[in-house]
C-alpha cells in the first residue's frame, strides 16, 4: 500500500482522490496538508481524513509515501522541494515548475533519494492518446496542426467584482498560458517533438497576467522525404472567453478532428473523400485523472519496469518546460522575481 497526502483543497482535488481511488484501489487517501489549519480541517471531514497537517516538514517527517500537489503555481517549487528532500514521491499539477533550473533541481533531488518527481498532465496517462497517435498513419502526410483552448473562467466574475483571484495573478505565476496553454504544448511536443522556432504573442489584462495567447511552432518533418518540408502547429488558448473550435491534425489524406485536448476525445477523421472514422468516443465511466494517478502509483511501486517510461516523462516535461520559458520570454509574461528563486 503506497499512502498519500494531498495538498490544496480545490475541486481539482477532490477529482484526483476519485480518480486514484477508481484505478489504483493500494494507493490510498491518507494525510490532508493545508497552509490554512482551518481549511485543512474542512478537508479533511469532507474526505474522512483525520491526520491534518499545517507544517510541510511535520508532513515530510510522517510516514506518509507520497503528496499530489495542487497548490497554485507559485508555490509548486518549494512545496516539492521539501517534500522531496524528506524523501516523499511527489505529483504536482501542471505547471510543475516556473524555470528549467528548477526542474532539473526537482529531479536531481528525487534521484538522489530515490523517489519520483511528476508533472500531473492527465491526458499524457490516458488510452485516448495512443489510439490517437496510431491514427496518424491514415492521415498521409501532415504539415500542419491547430489547437485550440480557450474556456471562460469561473473566476472571471470574481475578478469582474474587483476580487484578485490567484489565476489572474502573476505573483502566483498564473494566467492564460500556465494555466491553459500548457495542455497544448504538451501534445505537440509529444506528438512534433521540440520546435525549431517559436512565435508567441498574448494579450495582457490589468492584473499583469495573459487572458489568451496564441503560439506558432514550426516543427521538423516526421517523414524525411516527403512533400512537405515542416509541420506548423499553431496553439491558441485564453481564460475569458470559451471556443468551441475543433484540434486538428491536418494530413494529405485526412484530417484527424479532436474535441478537447484536454482528453483527447470524440475524435474522427474526415477523409479527403468527406467520409468519416470515428477514432476516440468520450468516456464517462473513467475518471479522467484516474490515469495519471494509476501511472504515479506505479513509477513508486514498480521502478524497474516503469524505468523507461519515467525517463520518458523526465525528458517530455524538461522540453515542455523550457518551450514555455521561451513562450513567456517572446510574449512578454514576467512573474515577480520571487517566483523564479532556486
Ligand atoms: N489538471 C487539471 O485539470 C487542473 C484543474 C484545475 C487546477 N489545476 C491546477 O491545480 C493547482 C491549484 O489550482 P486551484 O484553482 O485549485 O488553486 P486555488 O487558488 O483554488 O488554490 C488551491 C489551494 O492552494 C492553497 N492556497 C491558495 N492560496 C494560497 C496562498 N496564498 N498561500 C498558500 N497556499 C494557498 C489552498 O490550500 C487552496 O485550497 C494549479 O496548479 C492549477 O494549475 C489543474
Amino acid at each position: 500500500m503506497i499512502k498519500f497526502a494531498t495538498v490544496g483543497a480545490g475541486w481539482i482535488v477532490d477529482s484526483f482522490l476519485k480518480g486514484a481511488k477508481e484505478n489504483a484501489p493500494d494507493f490510498v487517501h491518507s494525510a490532508v496538508y493545508s497552509f490554512s489549519d482551518a481549511e485543512g480541517q474542512a478537508f479533511g471531514a469532507k474526505h474522512g481524513i483525520t491526520r491534518i497537517y499545517n507544517d510541510l516538514d511535520a508532513l515530510g517527517e510522517s510516514d506518509i509515501d507520497a503528496v499530489y500537489i495542487a497548490n497554485p503555481n507559485a508555490f509548486h517549487y518549494p512545496t516539492a522541494k521539501t517534500l522531496l528532500e524528506h524523501g516523499k514521491n511527489v505529483i504536482c499539477e501542471k505547471t510543475s515548475v516556473i524555470t528549467s533550473a528548477q526542474l532539473k533541481k526537482l529531479y536531481e533531488i528525487a534521484d538522489e533519494k530515490g523517489v519520483i518527481f511528476m508533472e500531473a498532465m492527465k491526458g499524457l496517462y490516458l488510452p485516448e492518446i495512443h489510439q490517437l497517435t496510431e491514427a496518424f498513419s491514415k492521415l498521409g502526410e501532415i504539415h500542419m496542426a491547430k489547437f485550440d483552448f480557450c474556456r471562460y473562467s469561473s473566476k472571471m466574475p470574481a475578478l469582474k467584482a474587483g476580487e484578485f483571484p490567484n489565476i489572474f495573478n502573476p505573483a502566483m505565476a498564473a494566467g492564460g498560458l500556465m494555466d491553459m496553454g500548457i495542455y497544448l504544448v504538451y501534445p505537440a511536443l509529444y506528438w512534433f517533438g521540440v520546435p525549431n522556432k517559436i512565435q508567441a504573442d498574448v494579450s495582457m489584462m490589468s492584473t499583469g497576467a495573459d487572458a489568451c495567447g496564441t503560439v506558432l511552432f514550426n516543427c521538423a518533418p516526421r517523414e524525411e522525404n516527403g512533400a512537405f518540408k515542416n509541420i506548423q502547429v499553431t496553439i491558441s488558448y485564453g481564460k475569458t472567453s470559451t471556443s468551441k473550435h475543433d484540434n486538428l491534425i491536418m494530413g494529405d489524406l485526412g484530417v484527424l478532428h479532436i474535441d478537447t485536448m484536454e482528453c483527447f476525445d470524440n475524435s474522427y477523421i474526415e477523409y479527403v473523400d468527406g467520409t468519416r472514422e470515428v477514432i476516440t468516443k468520450r468516456d464517462t465511466s473513467f475518471s479522467n485523472m484516474g490515469g495519471e494517478a494509476l501511472q504515479f502509483y506505479k513509477f513508486i511501486t514498480d521502478k524497474e519496469g516503469t524505468k523507461e517510461r519515467y525517463e520518458q516523462s523526465k525528458k517530455l516535461t524538461t522540453e515542455v518546460i523550457a518551450t514555455m520559458e521561451k513562450i513567456r520570454e517572446q510574449a512578454g509574461i514576467v512573474f515577480p522575481e520571487h517566483v523564479y528563486n532556486l
